[in-house]
């Protein structure tokens, strides 16, 4: 019998999961379906309920849900405690098991796919909203260094402190002068109005990763990186990844990734 999964977001037309999942059943023989729901603004709860009275075994979480989802959850995986967002369900029997893939799936692709070990690396994280929440714990247990940095100081101290005793802290972009990092990540908004981050020139240490968590498009972030000789890297790969740590919580099979990055790429 098949097996119903959905991503469920507002708006959700864009998505790329149901194309993303349907490759990976395709390629791991798995009997399932993954279709696109959009649920009211106000009808987040009310579209769980239906999709667990009509059998769906679990569901993907995107804008504007994530909290919402973490709010429903009746269990929580620590990094999904950590993100305080939830964009993995599972559903089993009365339980939902609540799970944020997305920190699992940057530090997948940074390290797998672009061959850069985060182990003791100087890691600067720019932006201190849910995308940040998403990935600082993952980050952490691949043992690098954090700095975050956010237009409102007060946000990224705020993150920082969540995690007092390990290695990473908190401040303003203008803390940043004199310093460079073997990684720096983009985890605002900026992209999405074109505008630039306030970085320093000469953040980037000899043979850095600047990494986007956006795709689609050269943000002003990837340009001011490649000018200044960065590797540049967009969130397609996180895209992909953190959908495969979701396949794999569900179907208890790991996909491959790299011929469906390169697919989406075409
Ligand atoms: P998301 O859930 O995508 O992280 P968010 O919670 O609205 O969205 O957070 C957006 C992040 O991008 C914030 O850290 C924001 O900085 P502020 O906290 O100061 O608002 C950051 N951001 C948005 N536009 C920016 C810009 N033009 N320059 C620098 N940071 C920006």
């Amino acid at each position: 019998m098949i097996e119903k999964y959905a991503v469920i977001g507002n708006p959700i037309s864009h998505s790329k999961s149901p194309l993303i999942h349907a490759m990976f059943a395709k390629q791991t023989h798995q009997d399932i379906s993954y279709e696109a729901i959009e649920a009211p603004l106000d009808g987040f709860a009310a579209t769980i309920e239906r999709l667990r009275s009509e059998g769906y075994r679990g569901c993907n979480i995107t804008v504007p849900f994530k909290f919402e989802a973490f709010n429903c959850a009746t269990e929580l995986s620590e990094r999904a405690r950590a993100a305080q967002a939830v964009n993995t369900l599972c559903f089993e029997g009365e339980k939902i098991i609540g799970d944020n893939t997305d920190g699992a799936g940057l530090v997948r692709d940074i390290e797998h796919n672009l061959g850069v070990t985060l182990k003791a690396k100087r890691v600067l994280l720019m932006g201190a909203g849910g995308a940040s929440y998403g990935v600082v714990l993952p980050l952490l247990t691949a043992g690098a260094a954090i700095t975050i940095a956010n237009r409102t100081t007060s946000k990224a101290v705020e993150l920082s402190m969540k995690f007092t005793g390990t290695s990473i802290r908190g401040g303003s972009y203008e803390d940043l002068s004199e310093q460079r990092f073997d990684v720096v990540i983009n985890a605002t908004s900026a992209g999405l109005t074109d505008s630039a981050v306030p970085l320093p020139d000469g953040i980037f240490a000899p043979g850095a990763l600047a990494y986007d968590m956006m795709y689609g498009r050269e943000t002003p972030f990837m340009a001011f990186a490649r000018a200044q000789g960065a590797q540049v890297a967009d969130g397609l790969g996180m895209l992909v990844e953190q959908a495969a740590v979701a396949f794999t919580i569900w179907r208890g099979v790991r996909p491959e990734t790299a011929t469906v990055i390169a697919a989406l790429r075409k």
